[in-house]
């Protein structure tokens, strides 16, 4: 079979549908790229919507109530998520990210976290299977969740003052809320509990150390994540980025702080640990320091178009093989030669020269 890619006019980003390669032996193990990195990680955005609209990720002018979300019928199914889980899994993937969107807005995600938890690697490990989330629904849902297998969560918060945070969402909604959500969450069994806080100066970095004291001592891990250039619409700017060397000093003149070693080898936060033993942060700088070198994450959108960048401007749509009739070991071929092409690094080139390519936003692709 040839190379060829067949683009599809319906699609909202840019797609092909990838070929079956007939004469590629299916891979076994693990899937190396161009630049030798292996898919470890899958994120899966499990739905385009979100009831926030925070001003760096779905700004209200774009996101408004004209925007066309995708319709029911393009989602991927519970079902057909499995399976391509499962085919992923079999080559390499261990680690499973739930995200949106709002995840939590999907409707009944606990049973396709229940349909996920069962699946092990090839070693017989259990999936690293956790779940990034604004919080807004975890108070509701945190014990339903574990119930259905799901072993950790991520909590998106950008402020602690509650003026800050109603206007970072948007939608004038209380912090107050997603405290609780994470307080249900720690009591619900899911640990380690990270945090992430978007910093962008001038509008929330005035919060960075009273969120370091909020957590200080609580065993959740905050991380700060440098302000990124995704997507087309968050107007981004560079010098509303807070580098995360400044966000370290300051931290460490409020309260002193170590570094520590990566927990593991391609980890996207750099840690730190307060001197004084009460804990760790994290600080995720995909500006200043990226990380592309050791990239190991593949993104599925909610329609199942497979993104091997957070920045690509196209997908490959695995949903056209999945409900073509494609086997499963077609699946791993596609899925194979799409990883062993990928040169992807974004963040690295970020200031030569992709300034105004078109991009997916990062509701679509999953965080
Ligand atoms: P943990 O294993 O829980 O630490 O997850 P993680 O390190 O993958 O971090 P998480 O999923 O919480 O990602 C945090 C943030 O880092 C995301 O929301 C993005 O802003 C950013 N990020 C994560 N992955 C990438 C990536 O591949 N490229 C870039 N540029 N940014 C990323
Ligand atoms: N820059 C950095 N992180 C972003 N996120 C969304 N948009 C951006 C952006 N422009 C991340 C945040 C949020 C998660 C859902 O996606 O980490 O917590
Ligand atoms: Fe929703 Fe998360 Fe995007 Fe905010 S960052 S609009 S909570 S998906
Ligand atoms: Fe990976 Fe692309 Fe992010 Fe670089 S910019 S770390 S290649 S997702």
């Amino acid at each position: 079979m040839t190379d060829r890619f067949i683009p599809i006019a319906d699609a909202r980003y840019a797609a092909a549908v990838p070929t079956i390669p007939v004469d590629a032996p299916v891979p076994a193990g693990r899937l190396l790229d161009r630049r030798g990195r292996v898919l470890h990680d899958l994120r899966i955005s499990v739905t385009d919507r979100c009831n926030f609209r925070c001003t760096y990720c779905m700004p209200k002018a774009v996101f408004d109530r004209d925007y066309a979300f995708l319709p029911q019928t393009s989602l991927l199914t519970f079902e057909e998520l499995t399976r391509l889980v499962r085919v992923f899994v079999a080559h390499g993937v261990e680690k499973i990210r739930l995200t949106g969107g709002e995840p939590l807005l999907r409707k009944d995600i606990e049973r396709l976290i229940a349909m996920l938890a069962p699946i092990r690697t090839p070693a017989g490990e259990p999936l690293d299977l956790t779940l990034t989330t604004n919080g807004s629904l975890l108070a509701r849902k945190a014990q339903r969740l574990v119930e259905a297998g799901l072993r950790r969560v991520t909590v998106s918060l950008d402020a602690l003052d509650d003026d800050v945070f109603r206007a970072m969402n948007d939608v004038d909604f209380p912090v107050s809320s997603v405290l609780e959500g994470i307080e249900a969450a720690a009591a619900a069994g899911l640990a380690p509990l990270k945090i992430n806080m978007v910093v962008k100066r001038g509008i929330n970095d005035g919060e960075i150390v009273a969120m370091a004291r909020h957590f200080k001592g609580s065993g959740h891990v905050l991380r700060f994540i440098e302000f990124m250039d995704v997507g087309a619409s968050n107007g981004w700017r560079l010098d509303e980025v807070v580098p995360s060397a400044e966000v370290v000093r300051r931290l460490d003149e409020a309260f002193g702080l170590e570094a520590v070693d990566p927990g593991y080898r391609g980890e996207v936060a750099e840690r730190w640990r307060y001197r004084d033993g009460s804990g760790e942060v994290g600080v995720i700088s995909s500006v200043t320091t990226p990380f592309c070198g050791d990239c190991t994450r593949a993104r599925l959108s909610t329609e199942g178009k497979l993104f091997t960048c957070l920045f690509a401007h196209a997908g490959h749509d695995l949903r056209a093989l999945v409900r073509g009739g494609a086997e499963d070991h077609q699946l791993a071929a596609a899925v194979g030669q799409i990883w062993n092409r990928r040169s992807d690094r974004y963040s690295e080139l970020r200031s030569q020269h992709t300034q105004g390519l078109p991009k997916v936003e990062m509701s679509y692709i999953g965080g």
